[in-house]
This record gives C-alpha cells, sequence and structure tokens, in this order.
C-alpha cells in the first residue's frame, strides 16, 4: 500500500483537514470516526481554525478507557477540549463506545453506517485499541491494554500506575465497514510498524495490517 509522506506535522495536520472538510461540506449531515493521542492533535486544531459547520455532523469515538467519562484525562475530555467544544457541533451528536456495544454499533449503522474513519497507529500496529492478536471480525467490546500500550500512553498520565488497564474500542470488524479510512501516522518510531502493516503479511499478529483489504484506505505520514 502507498504511503504517503508530508513534509512536517504541520502538512499531515492541513492534509488531513482538507479531507475532513471536504467531507463535511460534501455531506454536511456525515457520520465520522474519530482518534484521540498525539497525533490528531493538529488536525482538530485546524479544523477548529477553519470554522467549520459541525452542527449536522454526527462523530463516534474508536475508544475509551474504561474510567469516569469526567476523568480530566478520559477520551470524553480529550475530545471536548480539543475539538468538540470548539466547533459548533452538537454534543448529542457525539458519540463514544459503551457497554452495551450493540445498540452502539446499530447508531452507527443507522442512516448508511459511517462515511470516513480517521485512525491513528500504536507502536504495536494496533489501531482503536484492537490489539496485536485481536480478531479481524471483533466488533466493541471490552479489552485489556497490552503492556505496550500502558507504557506508552503513560505520558499522558502522572504515572503508569495510573493508566487504567482496560478500555472499551470498537472492533477491527466495525472499523472496516467504514466508506472511507485514513491512517495518520507521526515520528520516526512509527515508520517500521507502518510498513510492516501496509506492506507486510496481512495478520492478526499486526491489526493494522487488516486495512490492506480495504479498497479506500489513505495513508499519510511525516517524521
Ligand atoms: C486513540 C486510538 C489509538 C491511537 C494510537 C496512536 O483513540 O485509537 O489507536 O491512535 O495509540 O496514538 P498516538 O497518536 O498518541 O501516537
Amino acid at each position: 500500500m502507498e504511503i504517503n509522506v508530508l513534509k512536517d506535522y504541520s502538512d499531515l495536520s492541513v492534509t488531513v483537514a482538507d479531507i475532513v472538510e471536504a467531507q463535511l461540506k460534501e455531506q454536511p449531515l456525515s457520520k465520522l470516526i474519530l482518534p484521540t493521542g498525539s497525533t490528531p492533535l493538529g488536525l482538530y486544531d485546524e479544523l477548529v481554525k477553519r470554522e467549520l459547520d459541525w452542527s449536522h455532523a454526527i462523530t463516534f469515538n474508536l475508544d475509551e478507557y474504561l474510567m469516569n467519562p469526567d476523568h480530566p484525562y478520559s477520551y470524553h475530555s480529550y475530545m471536548r477540549k480539543n475539538l468538540f467544544d470548539r466547533t459548533n457541533i452538537y454534543p448529542d451528536h457525539c458519540h463514544f463506545p459503551f457497554r452495551p456495544a450493540i445498540p452502539f454499533e446499530d447508531k452507527m449503522y443507522t442512516y448508511n453506517g459511517i462515511d470516513l474513519c480517521i485512525l491513528g497507529i500504536g507502536s504495536n500496529g494496533h489501531i482503536a485499541f484492537n490489539e496485536p492478536g485481536s480478531s479481524f471480525k471483533s466488533r466493541t467490546r471490552v479489552v485489556d491494554l497490552s503492556l505496550q500500550t500502558i507504557q506508552d500512553n503513560s505520558r499522558f498520565f502522572d504515572s503508569v500506575e495510573d493508566v487504567p488497564k482496560q478500555a472499551i474500542t470498537m472492533g477491527l470488524g466495525t472499523i472496516m465497514e467504514s466508506k472511507k479510512i485514513i491512517l495518520m501516522a507521526n515520528g520516526t518510531n512509527k515508520l517500521t510498524i507502518l510498513n510492516v502493516a501496509m506492506n507486510g503479511e496481512i495478520t492478526e499478529t499486526v491489526p493494522a495490517s487488516i486495512l490492506q483489504n480495504h479498497n479506500n484506505v489513505e495513508v499519510y505520514y511525516c517524521d
């Protein structure tokens, strides 16, 4: 698969913002899947700067820790701070995975499914919190985070002990039903896993490798 190498982080953020903007303008009632983490921070800043109309948009986040959603380090808080509270999106239109998972997934499929899914990639090849070994058929569910992910994400917490050990995540099967998928990756520490995922064997050991089976994926990287 082709990896589009961009010149810097700003270029990555602007390029993906162009794709989201085009989607929202072409189809105001778009359904989007959104990631958290470090990689999309510049994208969210760029989207806020553009003052787009989000009043018809509906969003679904990829994942959330099993923790109080009002905790300052939850993904609910992250999304409010970095995107939702800075746009005119309706809070009722912003969804996070919850239990039971079936009504959550049902919401995604009403009105024609997901139009655009934005993903990051973990240093172990995870997408959302589908850790290595996750079934390619997996749906939204509670998962144990790998030691690698707990270690990687400890930078957002006061200490590694504070990182939740479990999360609720969309499954790989769920993500693959999106009409279009954009994978964003930033930093030389992601380059090897990105190459393995996009051009190596398609295997559950490297969850992101499932994207090779999707017919509308674009991959953007900057170091
Ligand atoms: C977060 C998510 C994760 C991240 C991945 C990369 O919602 O789905 O898969 O995209 O862990 O995180 P960063 O961007 O912090 O390197």
